[in-house]
């Protein structure tokens, strides 16, 4: 397995072209490389704005503002990022005026692979940002050491050099593209190209020349042949999240790819071989699905390979303290802020949320609060409402009533930045009444 080693380098690609964006994306996040895109200068500036970049890749050429005034922008509003200019448009004046004006390098498209990844090294060493505090990438960069989560990365390790489908089940946010990735970039071909495509949504007709293409004159529109997700994955990964949402008819085709390996162009009649992994997830249990005689059974089953079954945040223990602190030492690295901690109520209140956005309300919810914080602690009056008095909610019925009413006291006291009238008020009883309990609860408040 190629060692990725960069993985707290933040590269921003900006590039008008989806294709070009995709490719870069891929190859340096095979590297281990943080990777933010955009495609326009405005929202390009936006990003430079919120995230800590290292390394800015642009084109040049791309509808509205050209690349030259985000190379500008970027040399002017932020010391020390590294520059490097892509382009497919070559044009000496372009690239001269490009590294007059802050640039590093200029790479002209369609380069390779390796020309890439020199160029990014040889721009990063310019500006001192290669091998910085290289974090550990165990476990590809999935946090969590709960038994759930052990046995995740043991399935990964096992299936991530085989050819076999895999279907990645779990609830909303849980990781299902951060372990089909793992097991695309952990895996022999992690050269080629991981496709992901979001089956929800799409209508049949359109998904089906994403998928696999069409010929010129298909269809009213079809100007010129165009290749599909499975032959640009070929060699690769194909990702078919959402695979519950697709279509009675679609599935027939999919499972057409899956048992021969081959499809037809959308208006062809020549079948075309294609050596790709597919990875499919789905957050709803496709089982139901084919009893309710939504999904087809023999999709199921050809799919059903190997399942990694993602289990909720919810059941996964201290992982979520491990996730906190992850998340926080992200985003005051990306934000520029001072170090930041948690008091440990707050971290109680976060173990005991139920997270129904998993992983990805955790991620945001911390990067909201990195954000709003006006200083270096987070406590409970922070949180979201839903989180202050929510502790028991994720509990089983087995408390005593004695311990509930204590920490739904010392809570409502902390939420009221212990001012003893207000959190009577909340509570609904007199402040006598509540003094009482906390010399019972909290002798020393
Ligand atoms: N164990 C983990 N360690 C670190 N980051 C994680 C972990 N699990 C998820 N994430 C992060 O949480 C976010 C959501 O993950 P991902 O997109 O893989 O989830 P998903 O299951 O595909 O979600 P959805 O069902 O909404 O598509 C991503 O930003 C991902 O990087
Ligand atoms: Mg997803």
């Amino acid at each position: 397995m190629k060692k990725k080693e960069f993985t707290n380098i933040n590269v921003l690609v900006v590039d008008d072209s989806p294709e070009s964006v995709e490719l870069i994306k891929r190859n340096l996040q095979s590297k281990g490389y943080q990777i933010y895109t955009a495609s326009n200068v405005q929202s390009g500036i936006k990003v430079l704005g919120s995230v800590a970049i290292d390394l800015l890749i642009t084109d040049l050429k791309m509808p509205g503002e050209s690349g030259i005034e985000l190379v500008r922008h970027a040399s002017e509003n932020h010391k020390g990022i590294g520059i490097l200019v892509v382009t497919g448009f070559p044009s000496i004046q372009g690239a001269v005026e490009s590294i007059k004006i802050g640039a590093e390098e200029y790479l002209v498209k369609s380069f390779t692979d390796e020309e890439l990844f020199a160029a990014v090294e040889r721009v990063l060493t310019k500006t001192k940002k290669t091998k910085i505090d290289i974090p550990s990438v165990q476990n590809f960069g999935i946090i969590g050491e709960s038994d759930g989560m052990k046995k995740i990365f043991s399935t990964i390790r096992k299936a991530k050099s085989t050819n076999a489908t895999v279907l990645i089940y779990g609830e909303s946010g849980t990781g299902k593209e951060l372990v089909a990735r793992a097991l695309h970039y952990g895996g022999n071909a992690s050269a080629a190209p991981f496709v992901p495509v979001n089956c929800g949504g799409i209508p049949d007709t359109l998904l089906e020349s994403e998928l696999f293409g069409y010929v010129k004159g298909a269809f009213t529109g079809a100007t010129e042949t165009r290749a599909g997700f499975f032959q640009t994955a070929d060699g690769g990964t194909i990702f078919l999240d959402e695979i519950s949402n697709t279509s009675l008819a679609m599935q027939a085709k999919l499972l057409r790819v899956l048992q021969e390996k081959e499809f037809y162009m959308v208006g062809s009649k020549k079948t075309l071989k294609v050596n790709v992994r597919i990875v499919a997830a789905t957050n709803v249990d496709l089982m139901q699905l084919v009893k309710k005689g939504l999904f087809r059974e023999d999709l199921y089953y050809r799919l059903n390979i190997i399942t990694i079954d993602l289990p909720p945040l919810r059941e996964r223990g201290d992982d979520i303290l491990q996730l906190i602190y992850f998340f926080l030492g992200k985003y005051v690295k990306e934000l520029g802020k001072a170090s930041m901690k948690f008091t440990p109520k707050a971290l109680q209140a976060f173990k005991d949320y139920s997270w129904p956005g998993n992983v990805r309300e955790l991620q945001n919810l911390i990067h909201r609060l990195v954000i709003m914080s006006e200083d270096s602690t987070i406590d409970i009056p922070d949180l979201p409402e839903s989180f202050r008095f929510s502790g028991r909610r994720s509990k089983g019925l087995d408390r005593k009533l004695e311990d509930v009413e204590r920490e739904y006291i010392l809570d409502a006291l902390a939420a009221n930045k212990n001012n003893i009238s207000q959190t009577a008020i909340s509570l609904g009883i007199d402040r006598k009444t509540l003094r009482d309990k906390l010399k019972k609860y909290a002798p020393t408040n």
